[in-house]
């Protein structure tokens, strides 16, 4: 781990467009400051999903063609908190349909507190946890067969380029039966005074959560990053749909990590790119989906149509 953190991170700083990946995000103080994100007012993200977890329940487990004499595997992509896929639990355990739970997460932490929750809320629901990177464990799918639903949940798909979102999905329908389905969870495109706040929030608390970066390069590779010499800057654009995050140099500096044994120079205004977050709409998952044996079943959007939860079929 430590030594893919190295090397990427020493690579993204030596490119001419610097870049760093987003999925080192999430060390202990970025987990705890994107549970923060979560609650801000700005991010309508989480509480537009929760809302359709929570007042569509019956749509969703309609359209994901539940039936109560069938057993089916739930399996969930990066399950967190597991606070909105709770509704839907809450659901099928209280009409008795028979399944079994499968969250996998990066996070053993994460993964041990679900399993804990749920044990002491839905005593009925069996849960079977699995510790590891979703790319990875994709394989293990194929080892029942049972019919599956799969949860990829809260705009994570967001974070991939178009081109690995595509061939991660195609990956993963190769990997279940005709008739599995998969619930997708997307951020829809919409107009920038909605979207970019959501990664600008007035708190400063997403600012800290992409600056942590910088810090985490600090703590584990010996860097000398002065985070007050950097700034958080986001950027929508509503024609591609992408919100992106950069940090910005604030002055001509160099900086030194000790890992890479190498020195970084940044102009004053050069960006470092860190993350994008896709949005979606129809033709857009339709193009990603068009090379996978995934089809688009319908969608279920929240209240405010923000968030849609997209129903996706195996042929
Ligand atoms: C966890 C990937 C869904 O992209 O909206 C929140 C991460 N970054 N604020 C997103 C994030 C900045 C989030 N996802």
């Amino acid at each position: 781990m430590i030594e893919n953190f190295k090397t990427e991170i020493d690579l993204g700083l030596s490119s001419t467009t610097k870049k760093l990946p987003s999925k080192y995000f999430y060390n202990k103080k970025g987990d705890a400051l994107f549970v923060e994100i979560m609650n801000l007012p700005e991010y309508y993200l989480t509480r537009s999903e929760f809302d359709i977890f929570k007042n569509k329940t019956q749509d969703l487990i309609q359209h994901l063609g539940l039936e109560k004499n069938t057993f089916f595997e739930l399996i969930e992509l990066g399950a967190g908190d597991g606070t909105k896929t709770k509704q839907l639990l809450k659901s099928l355990s209280k009409e008795n349909y028979s399944f079994n739970y499968l969250p996998i997460d990066i996070s053993h932490n994460a993964l041990s507190l679900l399993k804990k929750d749920l044990q002491n809320s839905l005593p009925k629901v069996l849960v079977h946890t699995q510790q590891g990177d979703y790319f990875e464990v994709l394989a293990s799918l194929k080892q029942s067969n049972h019919p599956k639903v799969v949860l990829f949940l809260g705009s994570n798909i967001g974070n991939m380029e178009d081109a690995v979102a595509a061939k991660f999905l195609k990956n993963l329908a190769a990997n279940l039966q005709t008739n599995d389905t998969l619930l997708l969870g997307v951020d829809l495109i919409k107009a920038k005074e909605i979207i970019l706040p959501a990664y600008n929030d007035s708190k400063g608390v997403t600012a800290q959560f992409n600056l942590n970066l910088l810090q985490r390069i600090n703590d584990e590779l010996g860097g000398n990053f002065n985070l007050d010499d950097f700034d958080h800057a986001p950027e929508y654009n509503e024609r591609e749909g992408i919100a992106k995050s950069y940090i910005v140099s604030n002055r001509s500096q160099t900086v030194h990590i000790t890992a890479t044994g190498n020195t970084y120079h940044f102009n004053k205004g050069e960006k470092i790119h860190t993350e994008i977050s896709r949005k979606y709409n129809d033709a857009l998952l339709q193009e990603i989906i068009k090379d996978s044996d995934l089809h688009i079943q319908t969608k279920i959007v929240d209240s405010k149509q923000y968030f849609a939860d997209y129903i996706l079929k195996k042929q």
